[in-house]
């Protein structure tokens, strides 16, 4: 029988997930449909019991559903407990635990990118402190041997965010004003506030004029491909990724981890280039 997987979110007609999910089920012979839900607010509660009682054994959430749908589900993973937000979903034993692999597909696409295994000991500014930022502080801080400085407008945020680190002396929280004066410490920038997005494409929340030699920035934005910062970095002579290998890595993870195929992330990746430049 054929398995049914899906997004579900509101709005949900502008999500690629829809697309790689199913190009890569039929070219790993995945006997599985993905299928975008729209779903309003008032009836979360009813739209997740009606996905388990049709036997959906696995959905991303999207926007705004994040964190509300937590009371919906019957476990969490020690991540997605301590961030309080769930991206994916997965049926086991007839439960629904939520996970978040936002920090998890980030970190394997900027491994992938910068060719390395570990970041040890490596600087890192993570710019911003929303949902994404805390799921990437989350993943960086259990490697354990990196150190995190975060910045973001409001310092409050960022400074509760060291609080889901076990080891807080490898972070400061810092404004944006001395991550910009500060920035040649930095071997990886990752770019994590709205700042750059479509349509607003001429901002950047700091100025890269000065990065150290080697540097990687991280943006995990993919609309534009080339965000301003990261235009800024290219003419700084730092290597530069956008959020399009983060959104695939996603995707992976979450066929990996619903059916147990692994698959191709670069044929995930040429399609949504193509997507998003059509
Ligand atoms: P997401 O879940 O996508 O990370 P979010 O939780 O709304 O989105 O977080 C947006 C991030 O972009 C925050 O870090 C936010 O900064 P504040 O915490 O100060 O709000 C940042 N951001 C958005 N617009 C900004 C702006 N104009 N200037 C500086 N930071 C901005």
């Amino acid at each position: 029988m054929i398995e049914l997987f899906g997004v579900m979110g509101n709005p949900i007609k502008h999500s690629l997930s829809p697309l790689i999910q199913n190009e890569a089920y039929e070219l790993n012979n995945i006997n599985a449909f993905f299928q975008p839900f729209q779903v309003e607010s008032k009836n979360l509660e009813e739209a997740v019991k009606g996905m388990k009682a049709l036997g959906i054994k696995g959905f991303m959430v999207t926007v705004p559903f994040k964190a509300a749908i937590i009371p919906y589900l019957d476990e969490l993973s020690p991540g997605a407990e301590k961030i309080r937000a769930v991206n994916v979903v997965q049926l086991i034993d007839g439960k629904y635990v939520g996970y978040n692999f936002d920090g998890e597909a980030w970190l394997k696409a900027l491994k992938e990118d910068m060719k390395i295994d570990s970041l040890k000991n490596q600087n890192v500014l993570l710019l911003g402190a929303g949902g994404a930022a805390q799921s990437i502080y989350y993943t960086l801080a259990q490697e354990g041997n990196v150190n995190v400085d975060i910045s973001n407008r409001t310092m409050e945020k960022a400074e509760a965010l060291v609080e889901l680190s076990e080891n807080k002396k490898r972070t400061q929280v810092i404004s944006l004003k001395k991550a910009e004066s500060q920035q040649e410490k930095y071997d990886v920038i990752v770019q994590t506030t709205s700042i750059g997005m479509w349509p607003k494409t001429e901002h950047s929340p700091i100025k890269l004029s000065n990065l150290k030699k080697g540097a990687f920035v991280s943006d995990i934005i993919y609309n534009p491909g080339e965000t301003e910062i990261l235009r800024q970095a290219k003419n700084n002579g730092a290597k530069v990724q956008n959020g399009m290998k983060m959104l695939a890595s996603q995707n992976v993870l979450c066929i990996e981890k619903w059916t147990g195929h692994k698959v191709d992330s670069n044929r995930m990746l040429q399609t949504l280039k193509e997507a998003l430049n059509n």
